[in-house]
C-alpha cells in the first residue's frame, strides 16, 4: 500500500469512529498536496462530509483530527475551508526511501489484471525513407510499450508497415523505366526515392502515366510475377534502411504485419462483411454505413457539406474493385483479436487519421469485436521555427536520418565545448548518444497532442529541460561513487533524513511508481519526461546543499544512499523513454 492509502485507510477508521454517515466511501481521497507548503498529502473528508452531518467544515476537520492515530507516520493539520493536511515525518519518508532502495525493480507497483496490448506504431509507408513526421509515432510508440511492459502487461509490438499501397505502382513504374542499379547497390532508400519522386512528378503531370502506374499496382496485386520480384527486392531494401535507423533508435518490434500480409484476407472479409448485412453496395462500391445510432455531429459515417449532413459511408471496397487502407485495417483488428487475443490495441498514429480511426472503431464494435479496446493515441505535427510544419529548404519532410545527422553535429559542438571525456573516439560516441536521444527526449517531453517547434540547439544544451540535463544528472549521481577510497559497503538502516532537501528529493524518489502509472491513463510519455526533469532539479538541490564525501558516518552513508537510489530510477526512468545512458560525459 502507498502512503496516500495508508493515510486514507486511516481517515476511514476514524470516520467510522466517530460514526459518521458515509454515503460514497470511494469519494473520500487523499491526494498529493497541491502546494508543498502546506503538507505533502491533503484529504476532502471534511469539507465532504460536514454539510450532511450539520457541521462547520472546520470543526469537523479539527474533531476528525483528533481521532487520526498516525503519530508515527505524519503531522496532520488543517488549512483552507477543512482539508486536512497531512505532512509526512522524516523517520516515515526514511522507510519510504529504504524500501524503494532495498526493492529490485524501485517498488513499482504493478497492475492487478495484466492484459494483452497490441502497440501498432511507426508503420511507415515503405519504398520511402522514413521522414520527421515518424518520429512522433515510433518514439511514442515504444515509450508506451516500455512503460505498458515495465507495469505487467503483455505487450506485443507491431510494425504495420504501409507496403502494399500506390506508391508501389509508381516505384514498380518507374523502376522498369531505368533504375540505376549501381546506385541501388550504394543507396540503396535513396535510390528508391528517386524512383518514387520520378513517377510522382510524372503522374502529376499526365494522367496516363498515373493510369499507369495505377496498372502497376494492380498487377502487382494479382500476382504478376515480375512486379511481384520487384516488389519483393524494394521491400528488402526498405527493410534494411528501416532496420539502421530502428537500431539508432533503440526501437524494435515483435512483429512486421505491413499492409500486405492481409491481402488474402480482404476478398472473404469483404464477402462477409455484405452476406451479415453490415456493408452493402453504393455506385459500385461497397461501404459501411451509419448504424444511425448516434447524433449526426457525433456520428463518424456522417459529414456535413453546405449545411447538411449527408452519409460519409467507410468504402471496403472501391468500384474498380481494389480494397483499401480501412479493408487492411479491420482484417487487422480480426487478427489481433483472433490470433494474438488482444485486449486492447492502441494505433499511435497523426491527428489527421481520427475520421479513420472512429469510422474502424465503431465498425469493428458492430461486427462483434466490443471487447477489444480500441484506442487511437493522437499526435500533433512538428513545426519548424517559422511555426510551419517543418520543411527542409527545398519544400520536402526531412528525411528522419538527416535530422539524427545534424543532431549529432550540434551535439558535437557541446560536446567539445563541455566534456571531460579524453579520446576523440569517445566524443564521436558521446556526440552519437546525446544527439539522436536529444531528439527522442524533446518528443517524449512534449504533450503528444500539442504542436513543437524543432529546435535542435535547444535540445542538445546542457541548460534547460533537456536530455543532456537528465544525462549529466545521472553521471554525476554515479560519479562520486569512483571518488570513494576503498568503496563502500551501504545499509538500508543506516538511512536517516534530516535536511530539508534531503526530504524534498526522497519526496520525488518515491512518487516514481505513481508517475509510471499515470503514463498510461492518458498515453502521455511527458508526464514521466517531467517527472525526471524534476526529479534531477531535486537531487542537483540536494547535492548542492547536503555535502557527501565531506560529511562522516551515518549522514555520509545515508546521503550515498540518496545518491545511489537517484541514478537508478534516472536510469531505469530513461529507460522507459527508451534513452540510454552514459557513465562519463
Ligand atoms: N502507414 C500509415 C501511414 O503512414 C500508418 C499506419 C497506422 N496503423 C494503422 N493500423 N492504420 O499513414
Amino acid at each position: 500500500m502507498n502512503i496516500p492509502e495508508i493515510l486514507r485507510e486511516k481517515v476511514l477508521v476514524a470516520l467510522k469512529a466517530l460514526e459518521v454517515a458515509l454515503p460514497d466511501p470511494g469519494r473520500i481521497q487523499v491526494s498529493k498536496a497541491a502546494d508543498l507548503r502546506f503538507g505533502d498529502f491533503q484529504c476532502n473528508a471534511a469539507m465532504m462530509l460536514a454539510k450532511p452531518a450539520g457541521k462547520n467544515p472546520r470543526d469537523f476537520a479539527a474533531e476528525l483530527m483528533g481521532e487520526i492515530s498516525a503519530d508515527d507516520l505524519c503531522e496532520i493539520s488543517i488549512a483552507g475551508p477543512g482539508f486536512l493536511n497531512f505532512t509526512l515525518k522524516p523517520a516515515a519518508w526514511a522507510d519510504l526511501a529504504r524500501s524503494q532502495w532495498a526493492s529490485d525493480d524501485l517498488a513499482i507497483d504493478q497492475v492487478e489484471n495484466p492484459e494483452t496490448i497490441v502497440l501498432d506504431f511507426s508503420a511507415p509507408n515503405v519504398a520511402k525513407p522514413m521522414h520527421i513526421g515518424h518520429i512522433r509515432s515510433t518514439i511514442i510508440g515504444e515509450c508506451l510499450s516500455r512503460v505498458a511492459t515495465k507495469i505487467g502487461h503483455r505487450v506485443i509490438k507491431d510494425n504495420h508497415i504501409g507496403d502494399w499501397g500506390t506508391q508501389f505502382g509508381m516505384v514498380t513504374w518507374a523502376w522498369k523505366k531505368g533504375v540505376d542499379e549501381s546506385r541501388l547497390e550504394k543507396a540503396p532508400l535513396q535510390e528508391l526515392l528517386r524512383l518514387y519522386r520520378m513517377a510522382s512528378d510524372a503522374s502529376k503531370e499526365d494522367e496516363a502515366i498515373k493510369a499507369q502506374c495505377r496498372a502497376e499496382l494492380v498487377k502487382l496485386q494479382q500476382g504478376d510475377s515480375e512486379n511481384r520480384a520487384i516488389w519483393d527486392q524494394c521491400l528488402a531494401l526498405s527493410r534494411k534502411g528501416l532496420d539502421q535507423i530502428y537500431d539508432r533508435l533503440d526501437v524494435s518490434f515483435d512483429h512486421w504485419m505491413g499492409e500486405s500480409a492481409y491481402h488474402e484476407a480482404l476478398a472473404p472479409l469483404v464477402d462477409k462483411l455484405v452476406s451479415e448485412g453490415f456493408a452493402r453496395e453504393s455506385d459500385g462500391a461497397v461501404c459501411i454505413f451509419s448504424s444511425e445510432d448516434v447524433k449526426p455531429k457525433a456520428d463518424p459515417f456522417k459529414i456535413n457539406r453546405d449545411g447538411e449532413w449527408q452519409d460519409f459511408p467507410m468504402i471496403v471496397r472501391k468500384n474498380d474493385g481494389a480494397f483499401n487502407y480501412a479493408t487492411t485495417d479491420l482484417a487487422t483488428v480480426e487478427h489481433r483479436v483472433n490470433e494474438w487475443k488482444a485486449d486492447q490495441v492502441w494505433y499511435v498514429v497523426d491527428f489527421r487519421q481520427g475520421g479513420h480511426f472512429a469510422q474502424l472503431f465503431d465498425a469493428s464494435k458492430r461486427l462483434g469485436y466490443d471487447q477489444v479496446n480500441l484506442v487511437h493515441v493522437a499526435f500533433g505535427t512538428i513545426l519548424g521555427k517559422d511555426g510551419k510544419p517543418l520543411k527542409t529548404r527545398a519544400g520536402d519532410l526531412p528525411q528522419l536520418d538527416d535530422v539524427l545527422n545534424d543532431a549529432v553535429k550540434a551535439a558535437r559542438i557541446v560536446v567539445d565545448e563541455k566534456s571531460r571525456l579524453d579520446t576523440d573516439n569517445e566524443k564521436a560516441e558521446l556526440a552519437e548518444l546525446i544527439g539522436v536521444n536529444s531528439v527522442k527526449f524533446t518528443e517524449l517531453a512534449h504533450h503528444r497532442m500539442s504542436d513543437y517547434v524543432f529546435d535542435l540547439d535547444k535540445m542538445v544544451s546542457l541548460e534547460g529541460d533537456t536530455a543532456p540535463y537528465l544525462l549529466y544528472s545521472y553521471v554525476r549521481s554515479r560519479s562520486i561513487f569512483r571518488k570513494l577510497e576503498g568503496g563502500v559497503e551501504l545499509n538500508g538502516d543506516q538511512l536517516v533524513l534530516a535536511e530539508k532537501a534531503e526530504i524534498h528529493l526522497v519526496r520525488m524518489l518515491s512518487r516514481y511508481s505513481d508517475q509510471i502509472h499515470q503514463v498510461l491513463e492518458d498515453y502521455r510519455p511527458n508526464l514521466l519526461a517531467t517527472y525526471l526533469l524534476e526529479l534531477a532539479r531535486a537531487f542537483h538541490s540536494f547535492f548542492e546543499a547536503c555535502p557527501v564525501l565531506k560529511s562522516e558516518g551515518r549522514t555520509r552513508d545515508s546521503r550515498l544512499i540518496l545518491c545511489d537510489l537517484t541514478s537508478r530510477v534516472l536510469k531505469d526512468g530513461l529507460e522507459l523513454l527508451a534513452i540510454p545512458v552514459p557513465e562519463r560525459m
